[in-house]
């Protein structure tokens, strides 16, 4: 369809387009030009991608095409024509899900904000069911966006969204991609014919953590919590996008079961909900986790006290959560019960406090980033969130700033979501007195004081002088920091006043501070100056990775830089690479491959790694290193049960980053099975198949005798 030339000449086009943002479009003759290329280049995408299934850009890139060609259309409307790529109307892309009727409606809760709302609705619950003592099962409200499973005849058949509690979306094709739901599940064992679940999902803290690091990196504007992040997830048109999101789903409510007469299980068969999350859990759900997560209580007062337990912690568990729920355990007294049209009146939600506030801005400041990114930070009149002290909030970028409307004076609701920094959701506009000031952009660094540019397609302003003390200092140290080389005592405030000195001006510095004069200065002695020596030496010889994280290279996070590592022998080696070689590494696109090559086209950035292993840092993998990394190639592993060291992402990224690979289920080809805590079912087929068992134990043993 298209020759080897024609490619090349589209891809060089739409290197060309990627640069261009709706401002840089005069009038309707060169927009009429430009919309002819993008669809020209679209149309060759979507080949690739749809036909191939071999894209040569990054699904960003895709997006940043269609979205000018999409902002032209709307501002010259008389050149949308209807084989325009924009007017797909039935593709992938632009579809929106379809309507489903759940099997029973999904009600919400009631919540309960203190110990007294608890003791009140155990009295009701006493007075509706006659009973002096009631038992509860009590597990985590889990903070994510609602769904409904459907199973028959053990198969997944349907996943579908809340909606309006009667009529959902139907997302069986995203929910698909989320691990932890599976896609068979013995359920005839128990007699149960068709099934419906309700869970959640959620997205890990620090996977949300990243997410938005990098929609900030792209100029998109982050999530506001783990919450908007799964929601907006799992609403994504393209399955193959949610797949990269990394959700996982929890569930934690029966809502009908029946066998194969057709015929109700719940409060029957299925008796308790205690057994019945059991049951899910041994089937390979992920619910709460029996007697660690969910717990069985006689009486409201130990309820409370799990509850407060729970409230505590909160911060350690890696996902966020909103409360605890407490339901009573007997199925078989919910129609007693009953319910309102908006909950079950046999269950309560214990709320925690939230992680919202209202405060005022009080001035905005600019931050110069280690790339030069200029960050508008608000300073706020001091506000407790969750327990932290908030006093300064970022406000992202010039867009969010207008697209929000922020202004110095304003009232605002402020979030902080875990250890996630915090976020302004909205201004209150209803408190305005009309002296609320505007948030005016410099014009220069407020570092260096040149001029600030804004390149085409990105949402920020950035200083473009790579000598701009903010941004050396910020460099340096990012590059002594712990995902980088890890130089213990070498923080932000040491890093500066050493600038100020004169003592570190580019990153090579490090390697040679002048410790007699440091041993002079205030707060420095023998001891401190001895110790940051110690730790400078011992950064000489950190996996090559790690140096190259600390470049800071636009886009190469420590990810990236793990995996171009995997593909080099010495640092230095990468100036030899071509865009189309690092575009062939997984996950690299073309931006990041453009922004590697040109760092390696800067001789200043060259001689800086020369100087680097002259001085003695290693920039080349040694044997042992070599060795190390592909200690597992050609090993397979499967999990089964719950790891108490990490998350099954977190143990899938140590086995892979040393070259083994990860598979879900359990067949001959399989090295190891690791056996965490519940093993389910995969257990018995190993012992049947002669697959090696390790414990966890045995499992972090393997790999710490390999790590690096
Ligand atoms: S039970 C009819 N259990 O919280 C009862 N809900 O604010 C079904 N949620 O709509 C809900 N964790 O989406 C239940 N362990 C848990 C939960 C939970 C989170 C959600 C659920 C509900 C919302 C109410």
């Amino acid at each position: 369809m298209y020759t080897p030339e024609k490619e090349k000449e589209l891809i060089e086009k739409t290197k060309e387009l990627l640069k261009l943002s709706i401002d840089d479009i005069k009038d309707k003759r060169q927009a009429e030009e430009i919309v002819k290329q993008l669809r020209e280049v679209i149309r060759y995408h979507d080949w690739r991608y749809y036909v191939l299934a071999s894209p040569v850009i990054s699904d960003y890139e895709y997006d940043k095409l269609f979205h000018l060609l999409k902002e032209i259309e709307k501002k010259w409307p008389e050149l949308i024509t209807p084989d325009s790529p924009t007017q797909r109307v039935a593709s992938g892309l632009t579809k929106e899900f379809p309507e489903v009727k759940h099997l029973a409606p999904m009600l919400s809760l009631d919540n309960s904000y203190d110990e007294e709302d608890l003791r009140d609705f155990d009295r009701r619950v006493k007075e509706l069911t006659g009973l002096s003592e009631i038992e509860y099962a009590v597990e985590p409200k889990f903070d994510g966006a609602g769904i409904a499973l459907v199973y028959e005849n053990n198969r997944f058949i349907r996943g579908a969204t809340r909606g309006d509690g009667i009529v959902g979306e139907d997302i069986t094709q995203n929910l698909k991609t989320i691990k932890t739901i599976p896609l068979y599940a013995d359920f005839k064992k128990y007699g149960i014919k068709l099934i419906e679940i309700r869970g959640e999902v959620l997205m890990r803290k620090d996977v949300f953590k990243k997410l938005n690091e990098e929609r900030l990196e792209e100029g998109l504007p982050p999530f506001a919590n783990p919450r908007n992040a799964a929601a907006g997830s799992l609403r994504l048109q393209d399955p193959k996008e949610v797949a990269k999101r990394k959700l996982e789903a929890f569930v934690y409510q029966i809502t009908y079961a029946t066998d194969e007469k057709g015929e109700n299980l719940l409060g029957t068969k299925i008796r308790y909900h205690y057994d019945a999350i059991k049951m899910l859990y041994s089937l390979g759900f992920r619910t709460p986790i029996p007697e660690k997560e969910i717990k069985v209580f006689k009486g409201i007062d130990k309820v409370i006290e799990y509850c407060k337990e729970w409230e505590k912690k909160r911060d350690e568990y890696p996902y966020e959560l909103d409360g605890m729920v407490i339901k009573v355990n007997d199925i078989s007294l919910y129609p007693k019960l009953g319910m309102t049209s908006h909950h079950p009146r046999w269950a309560i939600a214990f709320k925690f406090k939230p992680r919202q506030a209202t405060t005022r801005i009080i001035d905005v400041v600019f931050q110069v980033g280690r790339t030069g990114a200029v960050t508008p930070v608000a300073k706020v009149e001091p506000v407790e969130i969750g327990g932290v002290i908030v006093s300064s909030v970022s406000l992202i970028n010039e867009d969010f700033i207008k697209e929000k409307d922020i202004r110095i004076g304003d009232l605002v609701l402020i979030e902080r979501a875990g250890d996630v920094i915090p976020y302004i959701v909205k201004v209150i506009k209803e408190a305005r007195t009309g002296k609320e000031k505007p948030i005016v952009f410099p014009k220069n660094c407020p570092s260096c004081g040149s001029p600030l540019v804004k390149l085409p397609g990105e949402a920020v302003w950035r200083c473009m002088n790579a000598n701009c003390p903010a941004q050396v200092v910020e460099r340096i140290t990012y590059f002594a920091s712990k995902d980088a080389m890890d130089i213990r005592g070498l923080g932000y405030n040491t890093v500066k006043k050493f600038y100020e000195l004169g003592f570190l001006r580019r990153i090579p510095d490090i390697y040679r501070l002048p410790y007699e004069k440091i041993k002079q200065l205030p707060g420095w002695g023998e001891k401190s100056v001895e110790n940051l020596k110690k730790a400078i030496e011992e950064s000489k010889n950190r996996p090559i990775h790690r140096l190259i994280t600390g470049l800071s290279i636009r886009y190469v996070g420590k990810v990236t830089a793990k995996k171009l590592a995997e593909y080099i022998k010495c640092v230095e080696d990468l100036k030899d690479w071509t865009v189309e070689q690092l575009q062939s590494i997984p996950d690299i696109g073309y931006v990041v491959a453009h922004s590697i090559y040109d760092f390696f086209h800067n001789e200043e950035n060259i001689k800086m790694i020369y100087e680097l292993k002259e001085l003695g840092v290693k920039t080349c993998k040694d044997e042992e290193e070599e060795k190390r990394e592909k200690i597992l190639e050609g090993k397979t592993f499967v999990f089964t049960g719950t790891l108490s060291c990490c998350s099954r992402e977190k143990a899938q990224e140590l086995v892979e980053s040393l070259g083994g690979k990860v598979s879900s289920s359990v067949s001959k080809k399989t090295t190891y099975l690791v056996v965490g805590e519940n093993p389910g079912s995969k257990l018995e087929k190993a012992k049947k198949l002669g697959v090696k068992i390790l414990s966890e134990e045995e499992f972090l043993n393997l790999l710490e005798e390999n790590k690096k």
